[in-house]
């Protein structure tokens, strides 16, 4: 038949359709496979890979300070070249961008790594990188050993909590300060207000008290 022929014909013989679908039924299926999503690992997030990392469980929440109270916690801390100020929970890192533009050598240690990242940029974006060191990690586990300053925006337990470690590691001499909250029973040196803000500052005695 003209039919049959046609169909012989465009298969390439007798016996050749059968394996020629089974041929092609085979490649589509292995190219299904290999193009499917999560075939390659990357078309599908596998658990644990390309999910969010999981949010760290912050001591405080973010909140910057505003650009006249970094400017007055620098004054009241008298930053100069030669000191190495360090912010604990240092966000955006305005603080020590600031720090370094007063020549300065800074360290920001924030827990979130977004803050970190923001930081960076932002120091980049100043042209004080090479003066600013940026740390994803707890303030509480850092060494605070190298720093002549101190600055803090926490909440008032948390600067209760870190006073101890501060009257341990640092030198004396250096100066601490905190915007909006105070150490308890530890007075502070100075106290200047800013807008709405207050601003602490202390100075590391020679006998810490505990
Ligand atoms: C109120 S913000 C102050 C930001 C910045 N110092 C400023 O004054 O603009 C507190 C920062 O502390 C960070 N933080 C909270 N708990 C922390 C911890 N245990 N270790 C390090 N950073 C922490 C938060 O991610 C946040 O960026």
């Amino acid at each position: 038949m003209a039919g049959e022929g046609a169909v012989r014909s465009s298969a390439g013989g007798r016996g050749a359709p059968r394996w020629r679908y089974v041929a092609r039924a085979l490649l589509w299926l292995a190219l299904l496979a290999f193009t499917a999503p999560g075939s390659d690992g990357t078309a599908l997030a596998a658990p644990g890979r390309g999910s969010a990392a999981p949010a760290p469980k912050l001591d405080v929440p973010y909140e910057p300070s505003a650009p006249e109270v970094v400017e007055r916690m620098l004054t009241l801390a008298d930053v100069r070249p030669g000191d190495v100020v360090y912010d604990l929970g240092c966000g955006d890192g305005r603080i020590v961008i600031a720090a370094a533009k007063r020549g300065a050598r800074a360290v920001g240690v924030d827990l979130d790594p977004q803050r970190i990242r923001e930081a960076r940029a932002n120091a980049r974006a100043a042209g004080v990188e090479e003066k600013v060191e940026l740390r994803e990690g707890d303030l509480f586990e850092t060494d605070l050993g190298p720093a002549t300053v101190v600055m803090l925006y926490l909440w008032p337990e948390v600067n209760l909590r870190l006073r101890p470690k501060l009257l341990r590691e640092l030198r004396p001499g250096t100066r601490v300060v905190s915007h909006a909250h105070d150490m308890g029973d530890w007075e502070p040196q100075r106290t200047a207000v800013v807008g709405r803000a207050r601003v602490f500052l202390w100075i590391i005695p020679e006998r810490a008290p505990r």
